[in-house]
């Protein structure tokens, strides 16, 4: 393989830093990774992994002799030409998203270099924000400085192939030779590149994940009506998905979308719209049909139980989705708080995310297996899909609780399966 072979610089080792870092190691570059956390610095350099994603570690461990730890930005640009910058962008409580990190980073760089360096921002940027920086580096006759937008399309639980086997590498740039130094280094990687400007590179990102978004809510609201008619959600999502026009991904009715992705930028990309006077009417529905969709597990509960004051609940699954402990936006956690308001006990069981769950979901009893969740309990939600709750120990749990009820929140169980072992089963939108 014709490795590439730069030193190249990840600022903000979070997920999507930590990720990018190791693959463009394993892509054969020597890589700088620097975070103002110095504990996080400290684990990693004694070979720790602040985060669980699966393959990382052991990629990580492989290509160690080529990463470096660092708290200082004046390492990184002291030894790199090429920055990317992986710093998180929150939103803020008006739905923008919180920039400070970002400038932190970019404010940094003239008095810390006076030698020519690519920008390469990871971080996802208001539209408009990217245009913004560069013209602002320019103003400041910071000439040596090229910026680049080069999203990312990581979905957690499968990053690292995300990484190295994407859909598509987008790149926004002013400056030509800056766009191709950055597409070069993806060319070991087999992927359309498509080299723009930096509002469109950055409009790719947004438009990506909120059309995703509104392909789940939209067949989450199909599902809900599939329940009032007695139509299968599965089989029609089935029956959609072999139009080559619709696809069949994403279309997988649950109890909503979480995580640091998806919600963050369809609100992000609403205001966006409307700071620019355009009112988007699709994404406030996008935003609201995933709100209501995890309180219908609530009267779903309440249907089967009558009130649910003193009754006993259990949470299979807590991460916003399998193989990842995030619990950002989790429907869990909404979920939780909304059974504890209404006087029910709450428990969970979660394969990876229970030592991450303690703060996040306060008040629920967090238990270390299946069995010992379903204990005593009047009803099982499961809302993570994870393999292990494929093979359910039916058997042992019908003796444990106290009332036979599981509401399959990811259409995840076999109906029948479930039905026969003498369990109440009730999916989304299965009739
Ligand atoms: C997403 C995007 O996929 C990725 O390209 C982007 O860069 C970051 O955001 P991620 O948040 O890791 O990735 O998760 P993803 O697998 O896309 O799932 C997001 C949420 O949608 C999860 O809560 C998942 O359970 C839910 N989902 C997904 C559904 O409810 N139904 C589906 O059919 C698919």
């Amino acid at each position: 393989m014709n490795k590439a072979r730069e030193c190249i610089g990840v600022v903000g080792i979070g997920y999507v830093g930590l990720v990018t870092a190791t693959c463009l190691a394993e892509l054969g570059n020597t890589v700088v990774c620097m975070d103002i956390d110095v504990e996080k610095i400290a684990l990693l350099k004694k070979g720790g992994v602040p985060i669980y994603e699966p393959g990382l570690a052991e990629l990580i461990g492989k290509n160690n002799g080529r990463m470096t730890f660092t708290t200082a930005l004046e390492d990184v640009l002291r030894q790199c030409e090429i920055v990317f910058i992986a710093v998180d962008t929150p939103p803020t409580s008006t739905g923008d998203a919180d920039l400070s990190r970002v400038f932190a980073v970019v404010s940094a760089l003239p008095g810390l270099s006076s030698s020519h360096h690519v920008l390469v921002m990871k971080s996802t940027l208001p539209v408009g924000t990217g245009m913004k920086i560069s013209v602002e580096l320019a103003r400041q006759e910071m000439n040596n400085i090229d910026y680049v937008s080069n999203p990312e399309f990581l979905r957690e639980g499968s990053a690292i192939g995300d990484f190295l086997n994407p859909d598509r590498i987008i790149i926004g740039s002013r400056e030509a030779a800056a766009s191709h130094k950055v597409a070069s280094l993806y060319r070991q990687i087999s992927a359309p590149v498509l080299e723009t400007g930096i509002p469109t590179a950055e409009m790719i990102k947004y438009a990506s994940n909120a059309f995703l978004a509104t392909k789940i809510s939209f067949i989450n609201e199909i599902a809900n009506v599939c329940e009032e008619i007695g139509a299968d959600v599965t089989e029609v999502a089935r029956g959609m998905g072999y139009d080559k026009r619709i696809g069949s991904h994403f279309l997988n009715a649950g109890i909503g979308f979480g995580g640091s992705c998806f919600p963050k930028d369809v609100a992000a990309l609403k205001q966006i719209a409307g700071n620019s006077g355009y009112h988007f009417q699709l994404l406030t529905a996008v935003i609201e049909v995933n709100e209501l969709q995890k309180r219908r597990v609530v009267n779903k509960l309440k249907k089967h139980l009558g009130s649910l004051t003193d009754k006993t609940i259990t949470l299979l699954g807590l991460a916003f989705k399998p193989n990842t402990n995030d619990l950002r936006e989790a429907s869990s956690i909404v979920l939780a708080s909304r059974l504890l308001g209404d006087g029910a006990y709450v428990k969970a069981y979660d394969p990876v995310a229970i030592p991450d769950a303690a703060r996040a979901v306060r008040g629920v009893l967090l238990c270390d297996d299946t069995l010992s969740a379903v204990e005593d309990s009047d009803a099982v939600v499961l809302v993570t899909e994870w393999e292990e709750f494929a093979r359910l120990p039916l058997a042992e749990m019908k003796k444990r609780m106290r009332q036979h009820l599981i509401i399959d929140g990811r259409n995840f169980l076999d109906p029948a399966e479930v039905k026969s072992a003498g369990f109440t089963y009730e999916g989304i939108g299965r009739s």
